[in-house]
């Protein structure tokens, strides 16, 4: 220990005893002297009167997670402000409104719901536990998720920053720190949306919402926390199982860990259990491989997850992992993906992850989750995450009840003449896609949502463009060089390169989108036929609509119009549980008959005009006959298995054509 951290420590014992009557503020804080008020939004949920204002208290990045950590989330001090303003930021000086972190400032819970919220000032002050920086430990600040660009300052100085809205970001604030009391911080935060000057990947976001796209998310929308690591500490955790017990694990380490020789221990548990079952030393920052003896493997009908601790130095994160494998190969004749070399049907709806209360953010955990109950208790086996990515817990929920996850990464807008903005190239009839600058944006952005997610062992396939949005149509090879991209950073998925539209014939899907009724993998198409050396995928199909009430309807006016633009409206329940069997019916007949592998019912919820989801945009209302949704969704895995009556699997993943002889 060195002299300084002694004389620290003990000053900061003399603190922590202190501390625990005298309630330290930072010297010009009125925080809390402005109420928080939740505003009257359009629609509200049954969570939204239960959010208060401590939400999503959970820790939230459950695979690389800290035992000693502190929630930020709460009322905060908010501003809007302007692009002038961005380099004086409001050291020690009061905001104008309260703001509850983490929902969106368009969102009824953060107590603002504004519209272009292209400029923020967000602050709000924090104690740190005297512990955490007495002893030689590092104290990170972490951010789930900002919408779009953030510069984070602590007492008065720039502490880092970042660009991207769906990506969680640390940043190592020990040094920031004050010894006296409560620290400062402040976000100045830039969400341009789709203004005219911008083009960056944003899923369903509009300025001005339309029937399918809706209402943006601006600054904080996930939880913020701080959290105290080692003085060399671990920045992620890349984690593989597979069915054969092979475990590839990288731990990335802090650019403070120099000693790159440097090693780290490995302890994978029972299930359910805090007996070892495997325990292993290897290098940081380079793959490491071990073999554990016959694991309980994941799949959908038995989620079985391992947790896992890993120590580095003085710091210990824990984890967990599924042991699985994703490939795909030929059955009778077929190409079809497999789960732990057998032929698995994906069949689930399109996920929005759109909330009345809370746009991007769910009002809690509890809400995110039920939607998810809902899918694997109707006996869905898949969510395709559409366009957007959701909070590490919503993974961490499918990987626990058991739902693939088919993940989009979340779209560009594509600019239609004549609404480009001016100057821009365009031809009439012909969408401008986006400059080199913005494809750029486009890649990085699709680099970290791999990264970011990769070791969730629910995600079976990840989805580069939805329907052309975003898409370099007029260099098709950009489709197969991100297809290689992606296939780099993680080689263990499928890639669906294009869902609907311009398929170029890169990827492992035939994926065709298709309304009402699906054509998947059919003889008889409309659009592009099936290409036979791809898996035949139905994106989407569905969308049949029924309006709501006026209690679970988006009361906005723009959205009410539009909700005549559905495919198809059905008069009443009944009607519509009549034309979704249907649907289901001839999507099993299909894939009875033909070579169909997988769907996408569209949609989880409503969402604003939107009226065709399963449930109501409020989740009040859950649409489905159970009983005859049950049945319908059993028939189509029922005709998955008897369409592929195997003898035998030929495995056609990976450069090595490995041949496996798996029944079914
Ligand atoms: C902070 O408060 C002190 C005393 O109330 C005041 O003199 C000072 O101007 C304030 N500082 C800022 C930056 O508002
Ligand atoms: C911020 O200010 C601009 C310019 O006055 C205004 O258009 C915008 O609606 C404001 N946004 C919010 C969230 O208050
Ligand atoms: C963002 O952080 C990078 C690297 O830490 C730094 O070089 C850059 O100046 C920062 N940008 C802003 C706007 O603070
Ligand atoms: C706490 O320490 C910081 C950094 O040394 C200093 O700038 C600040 O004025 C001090 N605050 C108080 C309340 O003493
Ligand atoms: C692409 O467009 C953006 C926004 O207009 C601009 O900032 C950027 O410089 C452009 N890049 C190129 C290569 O033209
Ligand atoms: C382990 O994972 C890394 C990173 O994804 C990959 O490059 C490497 O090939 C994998 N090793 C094995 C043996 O699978
Ligand atoms: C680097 O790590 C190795 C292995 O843990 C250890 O033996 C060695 O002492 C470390 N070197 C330094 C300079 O810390
Ligand atoms: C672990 O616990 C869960 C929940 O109680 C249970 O469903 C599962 O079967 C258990 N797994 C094993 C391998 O014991
Ligand atoms: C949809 O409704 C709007 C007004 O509610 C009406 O103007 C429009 O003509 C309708 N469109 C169709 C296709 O019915
Ligand atoms: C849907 O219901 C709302 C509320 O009753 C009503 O205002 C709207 O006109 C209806 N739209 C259609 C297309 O039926």
């Amino acid at each position: 220990m060195r002299l300084t951290d002694l004389v620290l420590g003990l000053v900061s014992t003399a603190f922590a005893v202190e501390s625990r009557s005298v309630r330290r503020q930072y010297p010009n804080d009125t925080l809390g002297t402005l109420p928080y008020e939740l505003k009257t939004g359009p629609l509200d949920t049954e969570w939204t009167s239960k959010v208060g204002t401590s939400p999503w208290p959970e820790y939230p990045r459950p695979q690389l997670a800290r035992s000693e950590w502190k929630n930020l989330n709460g009322v905060w001090q908010y501003s809007n402000t302007t692009w002038e303003e961005r380099d004086n930021p409001p050291f020690g000086r009061d905001l104008d409104k309260s703001v509850l972190v983490p929902f969106c400032l368009e969102s009824a819970l953060s107590g603002i719901m504004g519209s272009n919220a292209y400029y923020s000032w967000y602050r709000t002050s924090f104690d740190v536990d005297f512990s955490w920086i007495a002893s030689d430990k590092r104290v990170l600040l972490n951010f789930g998720a900002v919408d779009y660009e953030a510069n984070v300052y602590v007492n008065g100085k720039a502490a880092g920053n970042n660009t991207g809205g769906y990506f969680h970001f640390s940043v190592d604030v020990t040094d920031l720190l004050n010894t006296n009391g409560t620290n400062e911080l402040i976000l100045y935060i830039h969400d341009p949306t789709n203004t005219q000057y911008s083009n960056i990947p944003l899923g369903k976001q509009r300025l001005n919402p339309d029937h399918i796209n809706y209402t943006p998310c601006s600054g904080i929308w996930q939880t913020v926390w701080l959290e105290s690591a080692g003085r060399e500490y671990i920045t992620q955790l890349d984690v593989d199982a597979n069915m054969d017990g092979k475990v590839n694990v990288t731990v990335h380490t802090s650019p403070n860990a120099v000693n790159s020789s440097g090693t780290f221990e490995i302890t994978i548990f029972e299930p359910n259990s805090t007996d070892i079952k495997v325990q292993k030393t290897g290098s940081i920052n380079q793959p490491f491989t071990f073999e554990v003896d016959s694991p309980n493997l994941w799949s959908p009908e038995s989620p079985t997850l391992y947790d896992i601790s890993v120590q580095f130095g003085s710091d210990s994160v824990k984890s967990y992992t599924g042991f699985r494998t994703i490939s795909k190969g030929e059955v009778d004749g077929v190409v079809r993906p497999l789960l732990n070399g057998k032929f698995v049907f994906l069949f689930g709806p399109l996920d929005q992850g759109f909330w009345p209360d809370g746009l991007h953010s769910p009002p809690s955990v509890e809400a995110m989750e039920y939607d998810l109950h809902v899918l694997k208790d109707v006996g869905f086996n898949m969510v395709r995450k559409h366009i957007k990515i959701e909070p590490g817990l919503f993974y961490k929920a499918c990987d626990t009840l058991g739902l693939l996850v088919v993940q989009d990464m979340p779209s560009m807008p594509t600019y239609w003449y004549p609404s480009n903005p001016p100057g821009w190239p365009s031809e009439r009839g012909k969408p401008y896609y986006i400059n080199s600058t913005q494809q750029e944006v486009f890649e990085h952005e699709l680099a970290r949502m791999i990264e970011q997610l990769k070791s969730h062992p629910s995600i079976v396939t990840w989805v580069i463009y939805n329907e052309g949005w975003g898409q370099n149509i007029d260099d098709i090879g950009t489709d197969w060089r991100l297809t290689d991209l992606v296939r780099s950073l993680d080689p263990t998925r499928l890639v669906d390169s294009v869902t609907g539209w311009n398929d170029h014939g890169a990827g492992d899907y035939s994926d065709n989108h298709h309304y009402s009724g699906a054509l998947c993998g059919t003889p008889f198409w409309s659009g592009l036929a099936y290409d036979e050396k791809r898996i035949a995928f139905q994106g989407e199909f569905g969308g049949i609509g029924l309006n709501a009430s006026i209690e679970n309807l988006w009361k906005v006016d723009q959205a009410i119009a539009q909700i005549n633009s559905t495919y198809e409206l059905t008069k009443n329940t009944n009607t519509w549980n009549y034309r979704t069997h249907n649907l289901l019916a001839e999507l099993a007949a299909q894939t009875k008959d033909f070579a169909c592998s997988g769907a996408v019912y569209t949609q989880t919820t409503d969402v604003e005009g939107e009226v065709n989801g399963l449930l109501t945009y409020d989740r009040r209302v859950n649409r489905m006959d159970i009983t005859q949704w049950k049945d319908d969704i059993r028939a189509i895995f029922d005709a998955a298995h008897s369409r592929a009556v195997t003898k035998e699997t030929r495995n056609i993943k990976g450069l090595d054509e490995e041949v496996r002889m798996v029944g079914l």
